[in-house]
């Protein structure tokens, strides 16, 4: 307990000596001119960011690895028997051997930039492999090795030299150290890799052409335009899908250090450039250093010292920043709950990081993403609820998991939920063919034929056969709140089923938090029955109102309320196919589309359809009727009862009336959620 504060110390030293440099949008490029600060390194054997800044693979150790790397992986190939995408690469690196006592680089090892499949190269053999021989994942490793060792087993040119290896450390070609000197007319020069000065190399491979080029010179000069290497050869069958890229060294019976100074990359484009005002300073060796131990103490203490805590504020900085990514709120509550709730990592990987890419939709209560779960490779829709306050969270969260229960084949089942700061993800099975609305609506100018009558009824009878089960056949009464078509999803088989249930209760709670006298009343214009909107109640008759705007909607091709802002006025649906029942022409109604020509649709049916979904329009919640009965009269198990003109009068004196528009020309927002202030204070 005694230690918490000096934690919190060093903590907070951490957050303001390690400011997050490693920062990129598109996470398909970066650039590290130092390595100060930058906590985002995957490391180990050897391998450390020292103080300077300055990425250090290997220290005074004979035979021993060291390997860092870019912590995400990316993306090389857009699908597994993709080709491999254009990258490059560019870093800064010194090789210095101990005492300095071989010259030409016979004796101490070399290091390798590397792309992999796997970080994990803890099996690796050191020495002269580089650290990254070995394991399973050596046949899709790309690498450009930076060799000071000839090796003959491995028919290396010398040892001093570059080399390009592919699947294997057999070098596909390779070329003694130097450059093409642009100031000498491109004349090769000679470099030594162990010299423990500082060198740049380039990496750059063109996805097109298939080819690799590999460019080195001494620091600070310009890029030759001649690379020292160029070998064409795909990377495709070798590069996976997902790989990462670092460094790899190793070494063997002499004392060697292998320093990267700086390193930048990217996909598809070149590598960003270097600043080279930020590089690090390198520490040469002093040759007496092992002569004499006291003065390395005196160095190498207060330098462990820092780099513990250094490494202490890494991996600190790391867990934070992975705490903070993926954090998400659990309470106690909750443990009940387990089984339904997901990890926010695992749905954030499913969608991609919910990227644009996949985004289904965005509707009144958030937007939907499609995902694929890692573990089970199922297809999921995860929506997307931001809601503020807490609030009430516990019940809905007790509502949701109790509806998760509830299997229906029209309703789309909810599988899961997960819940951040802030914000509510539920879990949907997934539905590839989208919304009714896009098919009700789609046909015309997408050249897609409007969706056909038989077609409209199978989904007609699925949803009503859904409410009735939510209404009726469950244990509970369950209030649907919002029917209408972007609510309803069609499979792969042209089933219909209901979706978001359940989800218009969590802004009743919320609106708890205005702490107004007003009331919010949720659900969409149009659908919205009178006595909820007086209300604010919503009961099983509300969604039946809601369910005869929908039948109507449906069965005539157009939204329940249209116009308005021209004329001040909007025209609604149940007035207009009133008018023409009163005339005796209510076929007249059905959706234009399918009177034409290559249309069609069953008379009896669209009679049935349409006047059901005026009685279920009734202003009154006692003249509508259940939806046991709206199913029975939609599966011919029961005569429709007459439209009376006693009902019709009724509902044109409403309308004569004014309180039907009332109760339907409150300020709502367009066709989404509605969030209405009625008129009518609620009296509390
Ligand atoms: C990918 O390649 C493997 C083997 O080369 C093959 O079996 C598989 O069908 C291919 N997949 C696709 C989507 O082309
Ligand atoms: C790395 O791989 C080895 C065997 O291949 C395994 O024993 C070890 O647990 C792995 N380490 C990590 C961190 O995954
Ligand atoms: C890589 O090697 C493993 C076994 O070591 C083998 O199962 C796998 O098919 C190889 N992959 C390729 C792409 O050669
Ligand atoms: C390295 O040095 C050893 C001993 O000095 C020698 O036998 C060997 O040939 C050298 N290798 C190369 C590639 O120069
Ligand atoms: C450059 O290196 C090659 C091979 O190691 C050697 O043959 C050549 O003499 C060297 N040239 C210079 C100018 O040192
Ligand atoms: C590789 O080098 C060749 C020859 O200089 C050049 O034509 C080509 O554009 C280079 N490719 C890349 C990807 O840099
Ligand atoms: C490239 O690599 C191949 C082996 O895949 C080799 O035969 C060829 O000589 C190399 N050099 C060039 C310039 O392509
Ligand atoms: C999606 O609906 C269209 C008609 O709108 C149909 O032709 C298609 O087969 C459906 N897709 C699937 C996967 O069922």
């Amino acid at each position: 307990m005694g230690n918490f504060p000096v934690f919190f110390h060093v903590l907070l030293l951490c957050l303001t000596l390690c400011p997050p440099r490693f920062c990129d949008a598109g996470g398909e490029s970066f650039v590290f001119s130092s390595f100060a600060g930058a906590g985002a390194l995957t490391l180990d054997g050897a391998a450390e960011v020292t103080p300077e800044g300055f990425l250090k693979l290997t220290n005074d150790m004979v035979s021993i690895k060291g390997h860092a790397f870019h912590p995400a992986p990316l993306r090389f190939k857009a699908s597994p028997n993709g080709t491999a995408r254009s990258f490059s690469a560019t870093f800064v690196f010194a090789i210095a051997a101990a005492g300095a006592g071989y010259p030409g680089g016979n004796g101490t090892d070399g290091m390798a930039f590397v792309v992999a499949p796997t970080k994990n190269f803890s099996d690796a053999a050191p020495a002269q492999y580089m650290g990254f021989l070995g394991g399973g994942a050596m046949n899709r490793t790309f690498a450009i090795e930076l060799d000071t060792y000839g090796n003959a087993e491995l028919r290396d040119v010398d040892g001093n030299h570059v080399g390009v290896d592919v699947a294997g450390l057999y070098s596909l070609e390779s070329r003694a150290a130097g450059f093409h000197d642009d100031g000498d007319g491109g004349a090769l020069k000679n470099l030594s890799l162990d010299s423990g000065e500082p060198m740049q190399v380039w990496v750059d491979y063109d996805g097109k052409g298939k080819q690799v080029n590999v460019t080195l010179a001494p620091v600070g000069a310009a890029k030759p335009s001649r690379p020292l290497l160029s070998n064409v050869s795909d990377l495709s069958a070798v590069l996976a899908e997902q790989a990462y890229v670092g460094f790899s060294a190793a070494t063997g019976p002499i004392k060697t250090r292998h320093y990267v100074l700086a390193w930048s990359f990217a996909m598809d484009g070149p590598a960003p450039p270097i600043d080279f005002r930020k590089l690090p300073k390198l520490p040469y060796y002093d040759s007496d250093d092992r002569k004499t131990p006291s003065k390395l103490l005196k160095i190498a203490l207060p330098t462990a010292a820092s780099a513990l805590i250094l490494a202490t504020c890494v991996a600190v900085t790391l867990l934070l920043r992975r705490r903070f990514a993926f954090a998400e709120l659990r309470e106690d509550w909750e443990v009940e709950f387990g089984p339904h709730r997901f990890a926010y990592k695992d749905l954030f990987h499913a969608t991609q990081g919910f990227t644009n890419k996949n985004l289904l939709g965005a509707g009144g209560f958030g937007k939907v993403y499609k995902g694929v779960l890692p573990s089970s490779k199922s297809e999921v829709a995860v929506k997307r609820v931001s809601h503020g306050s807490s609030q009430g969270m516990k019940e809905f969260v007790a509502e949701v998991v109790s509806i998760g229960h509830l299997r229906h084949r029209n309703l789309v089942q909810l599988l899961g939920y997960c819940r951040r700061k802030g914000e509510l993800l539920l879990v949907y099975e997934y539905m590839p063919n989208g919304s009714l609305d896009k098919h009700l609506y789609g046909g015309g100018e997408d050249g897609r034929p409007a969706l056909e009558w038989a077609r409209r009824f199978r989904i007609i009878k699925d949803v009503a056969s859904a409410l009735f089960y939510l209404h009726e056949n469950w244990e509970q009464v369950v209030v649907h709140r919002d029917i209408k078509p972007s609510n309803v999803l069609l499979d792969g088989e042209a089933t219909a089923h209901l979706g978001d249930f359940g989800l218009a209760r969590l802004y009743d709670h919320g609106a708890a938090d205005l702490q107004t006298a007003t009331t919010r009343v949720v659900g969409t214009m149009g659908y919205i029955a009178p006595e909820l909107a007086r209300t604010g109640k919503a009961s099983p008759l509300t969604d039946v109102f809601a369910f005869g705007a929908f039948l109507l909607e449906v069965a005539c091709g157009r939204q329940p309320v249209s116009g308005g802002e021209r004329d001040g006025r909007r025209a609604m649906l149940v007035d207009r196919v009133l008018e023409y029942w009163r005339g005796g022409a209510l076929l007249e109604t059905v959706d234009a589309r399918l009177r034409g020509r290559g249309g069609g649709y069953d008379a009896g049916e669209a009679r049935l359809v349409l006047t059901l979904g005026l009685l279920c329009s009734h202003p009154f919640p006692s003249g509508r009727p259940t939806m046991r009965q709206v199913v029975q009269y939609l599966d011919g198990d029961a005569p429709l009862p007459e439209l009376t003109p006693a009902s019709v009068s009724l509902l044109s004196m409403m309308q004569g009336d004014g309180a039907f528009d009332r109760a339907l020309q409150c300020p709502w927002s367009a066709n989404s959620i509605g969030t209405m202030t009625p008129d009518i204070s609620v009296g509390r």
